[in-house]
């Protein structure tokens, strides 16, 4: 399917997951070898130590990030934002399932305009979602804007691994095995040659960390798992 999203361009990224949405939970178990439930699970061990925390899960998709959570740490309220309005049907059907409809809801918004006032939540999140942002310092910044002064942002998002063989495989994957299987099973390749490309060309590791204190977190760490195929950024205000 044509479409006006190009790597360097990501302004429409989020038409791409409106048009994968129904395939979109099912090729991340495939394509991760279901990993990607452990990369989400991770993240929790880095929530401020408090109770009753307020969340804000940005370009939440269908919900796994908010959904994975929850399990682990029960939250005063949960807000997940997207663009796309497929993805958060399925996302908010998956809460309904879980019967978290009550503490948690999904609204259609940018994560680089966030409509809500300074200061507002304890943690913000955002997994896999990042790298989409047409500009990903405006995303950085409107986080550390909605966090409380003890606020917390945490980042999961691909990385590049150091070591070279492991790399030379990963890219390997990435160029020529992930975006067949992921087209196949879409049946939409254009998303998953997009999807690879932005892997690849997104900054990492302590590069993403100094775009992190550019948007004005004081502290900003990076947390690399699986040799360095992903990465979960902690950003303290
Ligand atoms: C790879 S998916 C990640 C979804 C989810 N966070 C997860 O962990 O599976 C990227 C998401 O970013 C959303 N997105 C892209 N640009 C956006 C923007 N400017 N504001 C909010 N969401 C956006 C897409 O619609 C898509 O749902």
């Amino acid at each position: 399917m044509k479409t006006a999203v190009s790597a360097e361009n990501k302004t429409l990224s989020w038409t791409l997951f409106d048009q994968i949405s129904e395939r979109y939970d099912l090729n991340n178990r495939i394509l991760s070898f279901g990993i990607d439930r452990f990369w989400r699970k991770k993240v929790h061990k880095f929530l401020p130590v408090k109770k009753n925390l307020s969340l804000i899960d940005l370009a939440t998709g269908t919900a796994d990030q908010i959904l994975t959570l929850a399990k682990f740490h029960s939250f005063e309220k949960i807000i997940g934002i997207d663009l796309s309005e497929n993805m958060l049907a399925l996302g908010r059907k998956k809460l309904e399932q879980k019967q978290l409809d009550d503490c948690a809801s999904l609204m259609k918004a940018s994560a680089t305009e966030l409509p809500f006032e300074d200061a507002h939540f304890d943690v913000a999140t955002i997994s896999f979602g990042i790298r989409n942002l047409d500009d990903t310092l405006k995303g950085l910044k409107e986080m550390k804007r909605v966090l409380k002064n003890d606020g917390r942002a945490l980042i999961l998002e691909f990385s590049t691994p150091k070591n070279a063989l492991i790399r030379a495989f990963y890219l390997l994957y990435l160029r020529h095995i992930l975006p067949r299987i992921g087209g196949f099973i879409a049946r939409n390749s254009f998303a998953y040659r997009y999807l690879n490309q932005t892997i690849e060309t997104f900054p990492s590791g302590e590069a993403f960390c100094q775009l992190m204190r550019e948007a004005g977190f004081k502290q900003a760490k990076a947390h690399p798992l699986t040799f360095g195929v992903v990465t979960i950024y902690i950003g303290d205000n």
